[in-house]
């Protein structure tokens, strides 16, 4: 992260005079980890000083292990943006090779791999291969910029929408994954997790393996360990909150979006589920993103994509199903080289076409993207690029 660019968020907040509504001001326009516009200094070094801990690779000594995937959050979001890092999940499915089977007994370690062993762990935890019964799925790190304005959201938006869809006649039907203690989720990919600073403790201890006061204890392992070289809860809130903010203060990168671009995106009917604006909390503890129409092209809501996209999990996800995922929000696709949950799709067209099969809210969508004129695909697909 270039310094010249505080200097730069610097001049932007200077800003317009109290009369005017600011609009939304994103800097940093080739930058995949550039901050928001209208932080104070206080904030820009909250950010810059998260930035270096999202990227730290985290030792023995810090609490890593027992079993890890990888040392550091940034390896697996590099630059904010996809990947290269991933996650493989698993799971016991029926003959069918995406229902789950009710019996997930033989997994007693649960359904995510952690490869890597450190701390005195000798067993790794392993997708079992070469097993019919076991369906393998791959998560690739998301991006995360932008994120601070999906946690800006109202529940209340969230619950409009699914209200509103509820009525629509073309299949498109999304539903809040409601995690209990009236707790709507939105982060992950299927929007399994409420908050930023509870989507970094969980990623901190499953992908890490390092606990902290949200989650304290090791998770279960073969070699029954339970803790790693640093004895206790391995690090404080503050270390979570300091990659959190970095995370929430995250902008989305500036777009030159074509209008026509746009109306075929909208003849298609992805703004169903790809909502292009939901509006923020007016009460949204961090100033720069409450009261504003947040670019986002999500509706933060669960959408059943059919049996293609299903990937055989019916267990740690909240109460989404192997056949439901978030509307992935459409942030920073310029820079994505893959797309979806498991980067299968290698263009955009290949990632619209993946919407459609069996039993998919987005069948009808995708007939009237292959229905449109050759121009008005490209159209569309430019402006997808672009987003
Ligand atoms: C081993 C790779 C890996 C590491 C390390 C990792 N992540 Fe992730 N991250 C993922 C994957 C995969 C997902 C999607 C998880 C899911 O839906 O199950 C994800 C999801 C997220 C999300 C939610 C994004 C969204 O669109 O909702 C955030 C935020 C995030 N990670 C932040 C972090 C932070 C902060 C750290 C370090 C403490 C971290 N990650 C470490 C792979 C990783
Ligand atoms: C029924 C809701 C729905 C409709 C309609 C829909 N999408 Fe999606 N879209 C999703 C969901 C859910 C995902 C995440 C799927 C996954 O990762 O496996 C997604 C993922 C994507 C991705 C991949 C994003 C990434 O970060 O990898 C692109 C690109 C995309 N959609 C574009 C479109 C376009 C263009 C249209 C219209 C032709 C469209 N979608 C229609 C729900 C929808």
């Amino acid at each position: 992260m270039p310094r010249r660019l505080f200097f730069l968020v610097a001049l932007t907040a200077c800003g317009p005079g109290p009369e005017q509504q600011p609009p939304p001001v994103f800097v940093g326009a080739d930058l995949s980890d550039a901050p928001l516009a209208g932080l104070d200094e206080t904030q820009q070094r909250t950010f810059a000083r998260g930035d270096e801990l999202f990227d730290l690779s985290l030792r023995d000594a810090d609490g890593l292990g027992p079993l890890y995937t990888h040392a550091a959050c940034g390896q697996c979001h590099t630059a904010a943006a996809r990947g290269p890092g991933m996650v493989q999940k698993f799971g016991v499915v029926m003959a069918d090779g995406h229902t789950p089977n009710p019996d997930q007994s033989r997994l007693p370690y649960g359904h995510t791999e952690r490869p890597l062993t450190t701390a005195g762990a000798t067993t790794p935890l392993l997708a079992p291969r070469y097993d019919p019964d076991v369906r393998i799925s791959f998560r690739v790190g998301p991006p995360v910029m932008g994120r601070g304005y999906l946690e800006a959201v109202a529940d209340q938006t969230l619950l409009d929408l699914e209200a509103t869809q509820a009525a629509r006649q073309d299949g498109v039907h999304g539903r809040a994954n409601r995690l209990g203690a009236g707790a709507l989720g939105r982060f992950g990919l299927k929007a399994r997790l409420a908050t930023l600073d509870e989507t970094t403790a969980d990623a901190f201890l499953s992908d890490m393996g390092i606990t902290n006061p949200m989650f304290p204890t090791e998770p279960a392992n073969p070699d029954g360990l339970t803790d790693d070289l640093k004895p206790g809860v391995d690090v404080g809130l503050e270390s979570v909150t300091a990659r959190a903010d970095y995370v929430r203060m995250l902008a989305i990168p500036r777009r030159a979006l074509s209008p026509d671009g746009r109306a075929a995106f909208e003849k298609a009917r992805c703004d169903a589920c790809h909502v292009p604006s939901l509006r923020t909390r007016a009460d949204f503890p961090l100033a720069p993103l409450a009261s504003v129409d947040a670019p986002v092209f999500t509706d933060l809501l669960l959408h059943d994509l059919g049996i293609g996209l299903a990937d055989g999990l019916g267990a740690g996800d909240g109460t989404a199903g192997p056949r439901e995922w978030r509307t992935a929000p459409l942030i920073g696709l310029r820079f994505s080289k893959r797309y979806l949950h498991d980067s299968r799709a290698g263009t955009v067209s290949e990632a619209i076409e993946a919407h459609a099969s069996e039993g998919s809210e987005a069948n009808d969508s995708v007939a009237r993207y292959r229905a449109l004129s050759d121009s008005e695909r490209s159209l569309l697909i430019t402006f997808v690029e672009a987003l």
